[in-house]
């Protein structure tokens, strides 16, 4: 009889759910006594170059709107470089970068036929090639298809959502050259923005956005090819690029432009020193690395290392700061704070309301302690640690007061996700391999103030002491009470659709919601809630 399965099925379910929401129940009640007792470890003071205590700064607002205050969210660079079916001259590509961590690194392009100049923000944390379409206020330029005799309209909406800002523009088909990249004409995606919402900035540069990631992020479909994909396809350039960002130490958001290189299709020697460390992408879709832990000031923070990964660690130069998951940055703070030798301390800083400033002729690197990532290593039994030096998270803002120098503070709290943004990219090289689906970190060459390197890379160390796996496979941290709506969703669905099943069309049971849809509507739910 048919309805025989159907039963079987449906009570073999029943119980898997019930198991999932008692596990779901138990894991929260966990996770919130864990919380009760996720300190850091006691931080031994660190040694201050003349024993001193550091002097107390004074806390200033910044001023408005000139993107120091709260800590602006997207920054990033890029550039380009080969010949067609031949070698690709990477040294052509170098210094094809302009902008700073709190701007956005930009690369110049020229769309359509003829060529329309514009400047590109480079983000490997979207997948969508965008430039402002319409006259916007905080653009100086922007794309006018009317005026390019190649342009062609697919006549289909979209709209994306950054964490923060959000566009909408026409998909659309048309031609780029990149002077300082690849040589050749390419036909790719862009979409044409005609409506924007704190995308486009006040003193912002460019005038579009380059997505560099996976086409899983493209909108309103990965069937969308991305710009990456397409110049891989029609200029036949190995399926890889690096990005140098060279702000290290020189003002957010300054007057002049600090460059930097995007290198599309391969890795520049002269622009890295020592070896190459590569960590595995976990996924495709942002770069998603795992992340084993952390330590301020050589101690390593006292977390379950699945925090650090909650929900996700990706590597975003779209990202201007290092953002740490809620609990992450506290225990960071916290311990910053232990190790800083500086008494008082304005929580406006840390939130990124407040600038601290001090009297010109201090330098008040010395009295912060250095943080350290430490990453997968290819062989998951070994580790390495990316380290950024004070140089790189407190960071100079352009003249507040007179013979003050104020500085923000480069590390924000997130609620879903570990980014790595530009404030730590900017020590590094950073090789985006998507061929061999793992992502390098070199020293990089313009990591340096006055000639002192302000970033380090250190391994191998072993994994003993860390758990097999770091990366959430489930998104239990934010999302449970989603977990909980869908499973009992899923519960009164799976009554209903037995209710159907066994009054109406017994065969209908052959399509069941299944475990796998569940956790497809989770994660997309997540995606489409970030970026
Ligand atoms: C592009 O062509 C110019 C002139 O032939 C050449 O100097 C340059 O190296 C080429 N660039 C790349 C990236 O191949
Ligand atoms: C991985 O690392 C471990 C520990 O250092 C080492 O014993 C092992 O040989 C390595 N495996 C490979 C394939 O290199």
């Amino acid at each position: 009889m048919a309805e025989r399965p159907a039963a079987r099925w449906l009570l073999h379910h029943h119980h898997l759910l019930l198991l999932l929401f008692f596990l779901v129940v138990a894991l929260s009640v966990a996770g919130r006594c864990r919380a009760h007792f996720a300190f850091p470890l006691r931080v031994s003071s660190p040694v201050a170059p003349d024993g001193s205590v550091a002097p107390t700064p004074l806390f200033l607002k910044p001023p408005g709107g000139d993107g120091t205050g709260s800590p602006p969210e997207k920054a990033a660079g890029l550039a380009f470089a080969s010949e067609p079916g031949g070698a690709v001259n990477l040294v052509a590509m170098v210094d094809n970068l302009q902008g700073d961590s709190g701007r956005g690194y930009y690369l110049e392009l020229l769309v359509g036929t003829p060529g329309q100049k514009l400047n590109i923000l480079v983000d490997t944390g979207s997948s969508n090639f965008a430039v402002a379409g319409a006259p916007n206020t905080d653009v100086s330029s922007y794309f006018d298809t009317e005026k390019s005799s190649t342009y062609r309209s697919l006549g289909i909406e979209v709209t994306v959502k950054y964490t923060q800002g959000s566009w909408t523009g026409t998909l659309g088909t048309d031609v780029i050259t990149m002077p300082k990249g690849i040589n050749g004409t390419y036909t790719i995606n862009i979409a044409t923005i005609f409506q924007s919402e704190n995308f486009f900035l006040k003193g912002i540069e460019w005038q579009g956005i380059l997505g560099l990631a996976y086409d899983t992020l493209a909108k309103p479909s990965s069937s969308v090819e991305t710009f990456f994909d397409s110049l891989v396809n029609q200029a036949r350039i190995p399926n890889i690029f690096s990005l140098q960002m060279c702000g290290a130490g020189l003002p957010v958001s300054g007057t002049g432009t600090n460059g930097g290189s995007l290198v599309l299709g391969g890795i520049e020697p002269s622009l890295y020193k020592g070896e190459i460390w590569y960590t595995p992408i976990m996924k495709e879709w942002y770069y998603q690395v795992e992340v084993l832990k952390l330590e301020v000031g050589g101690q390593v923070l006292n977390l379950d290392c699945k925090e650090y990964n909650s929900d996700k660690a990706i590597v975003d130069s779209g990202t201007t700061l290092l953002r740490l998951p809620e609990k992450v940055f506290q225990a960071v703070v916290e311990a910053i704070i232990q190790t800083s030798l500086i008494q008082e301390f304005s929580s406006g800083f840390w939130r990124g309301t407040q600038l601290a400033c001090w009297d010109k002729t201090e330098k008040p690197w010395t009295f912060f302690p250095e943080i350290s990532i430490y990453l997968r290593d290819e062989n998951s039994s070994r580790s390495f640690s990316i380290t950024i030096f004070p140089q790189l998270y407190i960071q100079p803002v352009l003249e507040v007061a007179p013979n003050l120098g104020c500085y923000r503070f480069g590390i924000s709290s997130s609620n879903n996700a570990l980014v790595i943004g530009a404030t730590v990219m900017e020590g590094f090289y950073v090789i985006f391999d998507r061929s061999q689906k793992r992502v390098g970190f070199a020293l990089s060459t313009c990591a340096e103030i006055d000639g002192s390197p302000v970033s380090e890379i250190k391994g191998p160390f072993t994994t003993a002491d860390v758990a097999g796996t770091c990366a959430s496979t489930v998104f239990l941290h934010e999302s449970l009470l989603w977990i909980v709506s869908y499973t009992l969703m899923s519960f009164c669905g799976l009554v209903l659709l037995v209710l159907i099943i066994l009054l109406l069309l017994p065969s209908w049971c052959r399509h069941p919601y299944t475990d796998s849809d569940i956790v497809n509507d989770e994660s997309s739910l997540v995606r489409h809630r970030w970026k």
